[in-house]
């Protein structure tokens, strides 16, 4: 029977890597972002991709792209929403409207999306829906007053669905990436550890869905794994550790 996953944030990055990856290993890929173009180009060359554009800001059009999707597939079996934005020139002082903009694609655009899913899923009781956060959510960041307060908002979000939709039997997933390079890394003008590819990511995130089954999928672990245990610290250390390895970041 043929499997199927909706994408969002396919565009580029890390969405379209696992929309290739899903794709090569004979699912049915629906795909979502705003540049109809790109999508388009991604699933001209690749005939188990159909594009399905939308802005996740618009709850209405979130409704409406899952209900095309649904009725075009019948069955959708995952759900991955990858939809993010970055802009690190802006996040070094209180903008508050860059904030909100911040939110309302980072963690509204999310919301909108798993409610579009919503009554599907529970309906179903079975199936997967997926949050991309970030390792900027575990604690506060240097510069970071839109991004990383978006990602903790959704570790929160992902956790707190877990008990929600575990009791329909969904599962529900967070991603929290490390550096990846992608349209959105390469605006920073620092450097970034442990650097991976968007086809690294993919790899990791297929493995941990479909294999390990796992709640929160994280990579590379050299990092994720550094910060999970600083993490746990007090604030006092992690203050001071954070200060240290980020001393060469220009503000
Ligand atoms: N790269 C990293 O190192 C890294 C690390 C941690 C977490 N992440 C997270 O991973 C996710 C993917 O990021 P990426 O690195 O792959 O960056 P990316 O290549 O810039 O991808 C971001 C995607 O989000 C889409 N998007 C942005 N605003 C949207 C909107 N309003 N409606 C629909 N789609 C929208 C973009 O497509 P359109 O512009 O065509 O709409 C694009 O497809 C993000 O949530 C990001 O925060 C990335």
């Amino acid at each position: 029977m043929k499997k199927v996953i909706w994408i969002t944030g396919a565009s580029s990055g890390i969405g379209k890597a696992l929309a290739l990856k899903f794709a090569s290993q004979g699912w049915e890929v629906a795909i979502s972002a705003r540049r109809e173009n790109l999508l388009n180009e991604i699933s001209e060359s690749n005939e188990r991709i159909k594009s399905f554009p939308l802005d996740v800001t618009d709850k209405v059009a979130c409704k409406e792209v899952f209900n095309q999707i649904k009725n075009h597939y019948g069955e959708v079996d995952i759900c991955f929403f990858s939809t993010g934005t970055w802009n690190p020139k802006k996040e070094k002082d209180i903008d508050i409207e860059q904030i909100e903009d911040v939110f309302k694609v980072n963690f509204f655009g999310t919301v909108n999306s798993i409610k579009a899913v919503e009554d599907y899923f529970k309906f179903k009781k079975s199936g997967i829906i997926t949050i991309v956060s970030s390792i900027a959510g575990y604690r506060g960041l240097p510069n970071s007053t839109g991004y990383g307060p978006s990602k903790s908002a959704l570790n929160n979000l992902a956790e707190s669905l877990y008990f929600d939709f575990g009791r329909h039997n969904v599962r529900v997933c967070l991603v929290s990436p490390g550096f990846i390079k992608t349209p959105m890394t390469d605006k920073n003008d620092f450097k970034m550890p442990f650097l991976k590819t968007p086809e690294f990511a993919a790899d990791k995130i297929y493995d941990g869905l479909l294999n390990k089954k796992v709640f929160e999928i994280h990579f590379p672990l050299e990092l994720t794994f550094t910060l999970k245990i600083f993490s746990i610290f007090p604030s006092k250390l992690y203050f001071y550790l954070i200060k240290k390895l980020t001393k060469f970041q220009k503000r």
